[in-house]
């Protein structure tokens, strides 16, 4: 089979948290065009509802499904209502996630938690119940997790510790699942991307000002736009990656080069 073939998903389910809007949407356009029937997962109900129909317009099945990823009881709601929507699920992308820049010296407990929960605490929650229905069906399956550069370099100027350390406890429990489920078939990988044009850095009071700075860091002196994302979603999601587990894959124009 060529490689062009195998990097089609025809008939497999996915799941995205974060689908709504910005990363995690590019993906779930990405999954749905390559095949994959795709649940919208958010908080947004509204907006993943928006995104569902445009994934509709392409001709896959798509549902949104209202979830707090930092709450494991709604987690396990959501996995079965995929389940009883698509009858099973081969992909997941976890990748629902927020930034607070303060500095450390003034950043509250709660500021950090919240951090923690969401981007560290939501990854495991979801892709573990993504990998215990995985385990249950027998016959393997992907789970992609969205990491950061932040987990491997400290972005500046903007203060956000809680930010990176969440991103790179990803991507070493991205590492653990991969070890943990390989023999099952289960591959876990994760991608760090740099800075990417979404709501989360365009529409921020406080980072958007920095953009300019940010783009004379770059080598590329640039940021990235999410659909520059997609290839590797469909990649990681599927068959053509069958060698690749418990990678980190940094697509960052260069940044985290210099
Ligand atoms: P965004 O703010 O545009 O979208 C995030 C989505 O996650 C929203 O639809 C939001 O409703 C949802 N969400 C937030 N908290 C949630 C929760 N508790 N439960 C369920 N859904 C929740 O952000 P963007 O830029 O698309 O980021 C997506 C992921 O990519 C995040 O994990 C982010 O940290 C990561 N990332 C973003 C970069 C960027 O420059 N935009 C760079 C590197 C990583």
């Amino acid at each position: 089979m060529g490689i062009l073939e195998r990097m089609k998903l025809d008939g497999k389910k996915a799941f995205v948290t974060g689908g709504a809007r910005g990363i995690g949407k590019s993906i779930a356009t990405a999954l749905a065009e390559a095949g994959a029937d795709v649940a919208i997962v958010d908080l947004d109900i509204e907006e993943a509802k928006q995104t569902a129909e445009e994934l509709k317009g392409l001709g896959r099945q798509a549902i949104a499904v209202k979830t707090d990823v930092t709450n494991p009881v709604e987690v396990n709601a959501m996995m079965a209502e995929i389940v009883g929507s698509f009858g099973k699920l081969d992909i997941a992308f976890c990748n629902a996630g927020i930034c607070i820049n303060v500095p450390a010296s003034e950043m509250t407990y709660e500021q950090w938690k919240k951090v923690i929960d969401i981007n560290l605490g939501g990854v495991f929650l979801t892709a573990q119940a993504a990998g215990k229905q995985m385990l249950k069906q027998g016959h393997g399956g992907s789970i992609v997790n969205t990491a950061s550069m932040s987990a491997h370099i400290v972005n500046t100027p903007q203060p956000q510790c809680s930010y990176n350390a969440s991103k790179a406890g990803v991507v070493q429990l991205t590492k653990s699942l991969a070890v943990e489920w390989a023999e099952q078939g289960i591959r876990v990988n994760s991608i760090s991307p740099g800075y990417i044009g979404t709501e989360l850095t365009l529409n921020s009071p406080s980072l958007k000002p920095l953009i300019e700075q940010w783009n004379a860091m770059s080598p590329v002196g640039r940021m990235g736009r999410p659909d520059e994302l997609q290839a590797i979603a469909v990649y990681l999601a599927g068959d053509a990656s069958s060698f690749a587990t418990g990678g980190d894959f940094i697509i960052d124009g260069g940044f985290t080069c210099i």
